[in-house]
């Protein structure tokens, strides 16, 4: 398995990870929300300062986390997208969790989600969050796989996504 290497958006890295969204919309992937290719030119515009209002949490629309994102690089090609959410309370948490991940469809099965959730409860723990969440779609076997692999435990509470379909709530303590 390859080794990723975990920076922070970097511009020089926006066509890659914008072909990384184009893919994901062709495909019409759920679970992640990649850029759609028509905003592609405003993102391009707008993205260093919507990452720095998001990572210190300031101006965000009502309903915006506080939150961290990070790219996974297999060399100079953007594999996969971590949104870590520290600063949430236990309420917003088994609502929304702690963390989303999104893997290029292209990379799929090459263990890189398994990496992108373990690197984001390290860092996560190192902000001092010490019950994670994590929601999972149930009928997401991938993402199911990856939260089990983690060391998550399945919760009682369920939540629902943007569709109102049931959610499935893991937390690691
Ligand atoms: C879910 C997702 C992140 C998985 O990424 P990935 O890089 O393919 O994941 P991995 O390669 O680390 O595989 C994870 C595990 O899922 C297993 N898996 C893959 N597809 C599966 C399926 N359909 N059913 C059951 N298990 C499956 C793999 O075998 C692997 O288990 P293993 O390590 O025991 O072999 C990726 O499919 C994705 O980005 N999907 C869209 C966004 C999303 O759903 N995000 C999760 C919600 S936050």
């Amino acid at each position: 398995m390859s080794r990723l290497r975990v920076i922070r958006p970097r511009r020089k890295y926006y066509d890659s990870f914008l072909s990384a969204c184009r893919e994901a919309h062709e495909l019409n992937v759920s679970g992640w929300q990649p850029v759609a290719p028509e905003a592609f030119t405003r993102w391009k515009r707008t993205a260093p300062l919507v990452y720095f209002f998001l990572r210190a949490g300031l101006f965000l629309p009502a309903g915006v986390p506080r939150m961290e994102t990070y790219w996974l690089m297999d060399g100079d090609t953007f594999a996969a997208e971590l949104q870590l959410r520290p600063y949430i309370s236990d309420d917003q948490a088994i609502q929304i969790g702690h963390m989303g991940v999104g893997v290029r469809p292209g990379l799929w099965g090459r263990g890189f989600g398994t990496q992108a959730v373990r690197w984001g409860i390290r860092r996560l723990r190192e902000l001092g969050v010490q019950q994670i969440c994590y929601i999972c779609d149930p009928e997401n076997g991938a993402s199911t796989a990856i939260a089990e692999a983690c060391g998550f435990t399945r919760s009682s509470y369920r939540t629902l996504d943007g569709q109102g379909c049931e959610q499935s709530v893991y937390i690691l303590r």
